[in-house]
């Protein structure tokens, strides 16, 4: 009957006079408050998984998150420079991504994709049908892409000096456009200053809700039981998603390690999917403590 309070006692260990209430002993105004809070975390998480999604996806110019999208995002890799098909360029994937909303038309947004797509040639820019890819870029992308232009991207990614220069060796630094004869070209990782912004953001907000979700979870007494077996799934299962996020950021840079980064790539995967195996299974788990039939039994009287 008293498995919950049980539940808290480290097996072998002195019983610590430390004791946290269990969920299911709270008082309803508590468990909904608590309730509540996990939805938003439940949420957040979902919103997370939803931006991963969308802002890694098109690396590799393929819908769909692969092993691809992450090898080029975070490690880098020589592409096989192939006849008729696009390098996976970062200027393609951001046309098609964020910077989609820029174009004053379809027609200017195809004019860039199809030079890109073409292997972003030195001599296609400048030349073909009016408006071309030089027109584009001068008329859409300068105005916060030229190194004057007092936005912080035209100072960290130009295409041109100023507002009315385009520089197509500034430009191809983002296309990928292969020297002539070369046959693979180098794609490399996100930027490490990006990183360093994302790794920073990270490290300091991602730890205060998944503590908070893990705090609760010891709070639900599962699995129960005094015996070792139990306290070590207590701790493994408490501790794990911290873990796997720590693993995760530290693969980031691993990544860009040379030539074994690709290992640490596609291991961002594997602690990305058993971060959200053990953060959903804390989540399943206290919202059940939260409101099991042991709650209302418990707390009938109050
Ligand atoms: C209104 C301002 C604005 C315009 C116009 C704009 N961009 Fe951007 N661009 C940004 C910002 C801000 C970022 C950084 C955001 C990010 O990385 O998600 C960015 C990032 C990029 C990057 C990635 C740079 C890097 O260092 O990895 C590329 C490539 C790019 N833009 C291409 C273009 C092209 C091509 C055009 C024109 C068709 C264009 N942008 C028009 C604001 C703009």
């Amino acid at each position: 009957m008293d498995a919950g309070a049980d539940g808290h006692r480290l097996a072998g260990a002195q019983a610590s006079r430390f004791r946290l209430p269990p969920l299911h002993s709270l008082p309803v105004a508590w468990r909904a408050l608590l309730t509540v809070v996990v939805i938003f975390i439940g949420a957040g998480y979902f919103a997370a998984l939803v931006n991963v999604l969308a802002q890694n996806e098109l690396v590799d110019g393929q819908p769909g998150l692969s092993a691809a999208d992450l090898i080029l995002k975070y490690a880098g890799k020589q592409v096989p420079v192939v006849a008729g098909k696009a390098p996976p360029s970062r200027m393609l994937e951001m046309i098609r991504t964020a910077m989609r909303e820029y174009f004053d038309s379809d027609d200017d947004f195809r004019v860039l994709e199809r030079w890109l797509t073409a292997g972003a040639s030195r001599e296609a820019f400048t030349s073909g049908p009016e408006p071309t890819p030089h027109d584009v870029v001068l008329t859409t992308c300068l105005r916060c892409h030229a190194a004057d232009s007092r936005k912080e991207i035209g100072r960290k990614s130009p295409f041109g000096p100023d507002q009315f220069t385009v520089d197509y060796e500034w430009v191809s630094k983002f296309t990928l456009a292969p020297p002539p004869g070369a046959t693979s070209v180098w794609r490399p990782p996100r930027d490490w200053r990006d990183l360093a912004l994302t790794t920073h953001a990270h490290m300091l907000s991602v730890p205060v809700f998944v503590v908070l979700l893990g705090a609760l979870f010891l709070c639900s007494g599962w699995p129960q039981g005094e015996s070792r077996a139990a306290a070590v799934w207590r701790t493994v299962l408490a501790c794990a998603p911290l873990v796997l996020f720590l693993a995760d950021v530290a693969c980031w840079w691993l990544a860009r390690l040379p030539g074994v980064g690709w290992v640490f790539a596609l291991t961002i995967g594997a602690t990305g999917v058993l971060f959200g195996v053990a953060f959903g299974l804390q989540w399943i788990v206290v919202i059940g403590a939260l409101w099991s039939m042991q709650s209302s039994k418990t707390n009938g009287g109050k």
